[in-house]
């Protein structure tokens, strides 16, 4: 099948790719981004997801987004947002900013940008879940105006922990 019948079976997608203001450059991840992924994974859980993981998102092109956030000017990665889309809705299943640069605004301005452009391709709502204890990401969470839906018990493990259901409206 030639690429351009393919394109047209497919829902047109606008390319989640661009700049926002002039500190993040946000763009798909590829397999040579993985070991500064995998530094930042790491350093941010206590269970990081393995580069097997990472690289199934990168090749499930059909409903995942795995984005990596890129300092502008410092031209490296700081962080990255991971995403499917089925249909109208968005479900964040990885989200993190490096140690050295997290509480700078990074984690809101990409997650803000990210949530835009979803609106944009249709999507409507978008959920994710969070250990209990990660207050960071919860007060982040809270701030882009994600409520809790419910709690799923002992969801984590290293430690075992419960999960909170976020979701968000986005229109
Ligand atoms: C959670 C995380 C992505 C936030 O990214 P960040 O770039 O550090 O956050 P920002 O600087 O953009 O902060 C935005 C808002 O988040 C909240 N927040 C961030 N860090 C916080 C902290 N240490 N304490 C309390 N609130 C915090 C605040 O509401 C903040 O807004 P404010 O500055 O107006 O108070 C980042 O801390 C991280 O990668 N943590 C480790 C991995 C992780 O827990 N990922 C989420 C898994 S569900």
């Amino acid at each position: 099948m030639s690429p351009s019948i393919t394109e047209n079976l497919r829902p047109r997608r606008k390319s989640l790719e661009g700049q926002n203001s002039s500190l993040i450059f946000i763009r798909r991840m590829r397999d040579e981004d993985l070991p500064e992924v995998l530094t930042i994974e790491n350093l941010c859980f206590s269970n990081p997801w393995s580069k097997e993981t990472f690289r199934g998102e990168i090749q499930n092109k059909a409903i995942s987004f795995p984005l990596v956030v890129i300092h502008s000017w410092q031209k490296r990665i700081i962080g990255y947002v991971i995403f499917w889309q089925i249909g109208d809705e968005a479900q964040i299943n990885n989200v993190a900013i490096h140690p050295d640069y997290q509480g700078q605004g990074f984690g809101e301005i990409a997650l803000r940008y990210v949530f835009e452009r979803l609106r944009e391709n249709g999507v409507h709502f978008v959920c994710l879940e969070v250990r209990v204890s990660n207050l960071s990401a919860l007060a982040l969470y809270r701030k882009l105006g994600f409520t809790v839906l419910g709690v799923r018990k002992e969801y984590y493990t290293n430690p075992v922990e419960d999960a909170y259901v976020m979701g968000l409206m986005l229109d």
